[in-house]
């Protein structure tokens, strides 16, 4: 069920996600968005998008499998501290964001994992399906011949926005973390968000990141505005990075100034890695967005009624270390 705010106000929509193939998920929500329809359904039906996209190498179908060949699933949805919806490690089920809002609006819970996470996806009607793509299966081969290190903290390249679904080369090893992470701004002033992820390729079965912890990967408070998260899940989970964007801004923070918070409070709790990079957007509840990474190389994907848009992050922590 759509949220509420006590500082509702009406205005134009937006949408704004991670990378430049946010933009494909954009074309599924905008419609959503531009009939005076609800924040949730356009970020959930952006995710969707994506997530049936065989060429986004980091999202659902094409997304690439952890170090035993297995593609597993994790996303949330949130529209305010007291809505939100969450599902990790799916194995037999595409859809994680529209699971994880059934989570949200039939049960009492917020997350729901593993096998159980499937079960629950069969019983309240989503199809069974393969999440390993031929290609995503191809790349785990090679990466088993070559014997790449499995631990894609020393071994690996930073995911490169390379202009559409593809983050991961050979040259960057194959290995780093991603995310679609969507927030929308409806036309009635309400705020939602969604991310959506395969999770670091290659990585320890079981491992879960960011993405689907309410917090880290999302945080979505209607009466201040919205965070999401992508990259090195780990380094955004160590500081909350997604609630300590959208507390900066309660503090009265400028968007993008909150996100540099966030990366600083990184910076100085890690001992960064070559291969680390963390991207992170934000919408104030005006309307006001704010962007920012760790490094070169992310993107932004941005829509409102002037058309879409692919933008560079309003600030780079280190702009001459791109991927
Ligand atoms: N940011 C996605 C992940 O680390 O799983």
């Amino acid at each position: 069920m759509p949220i509420m705010s006590a500082f509702m106000t009406p205005g134009t929509p937006i949408l704004l996600s991670t990378w430049s193939f946010g933009l494909r998920g954009h074309a599924a929500a905008w419609p959503v968005l531009e009939a005076g329809g609800h924040a949730i359904d356009a970020v959930v039906d952006a995710c969707t998008a994506i997530e049936a996209d065989p060429e986004v190498d980091s999202v659902g179908y094409g997304g690439l499998p952890d170090r035993d060949g297995q593609v597993t699933l994790d996303a949330c949805v949130m529209q305010s501290p007291s809505s939100c919806g969450s599902v990790c490690c799916l194995r037999h089920h595409l859809h994680a964001a529209r699971i994880a809002r059934e989570i949200m609006d039939s049960t009492s819970h917020v997350m729901l994992v593993g096998e159980a996470a499937d079960a629950y996806a069969d019983a309240v009607g989503e199809p069974r399906e393969n999440l390993l793509s031929p290609e995503a299966a191809k790349a785990w081969e090679s990466w088993k011949r070559d014997g790449t290190d499995v631990d894609q903290v020393r071994d690996a390249g930073r995911p490169v926005d390379q202009g559409g679904g593809r983050l991961f080369d050979a040259e960057s090893r194959w290995a780093g973390h991603d995310t679609i992470g969507t927030l929308a701004l409806d036309s009635m002033g309400v705020l939602a968000g969604a991310c959506s992820t395969s999770g670091s390729p290659w990585k320890l079965p079981g491992r879960v990141g960011d993405s689907p912890i309410v917090g880290h990967g999302l945080y979505v408070d209607p009466d201040i505005g919205a965070v999401t998260a992508t990259g090195t899940g780990e380094l955004v989970m160590g500081v909350c990075g997604a609630m300590l964007g959208v507390e900066e801004m309660r503090r009265g923070a400028d968007p993008t100034e909150a996100l540099v918070t966030v990366l600083q409070r990184i910076e100085s709790a890690y001992e960064l890695e070559d291969n680390h990079q963390v991207g992170l957007v934000a919408i104030r509840r005006d309307g006001r967005i704010g962007s920012a990474s760790l490094r070169g190389g992310f993107k932004v994907g941005y829509t409102s009624i002037d058309g879409d848009e692919v933008r560079d992050p309003e600030h780079v922590s280190h702009p001459g270390e791109s991927g």
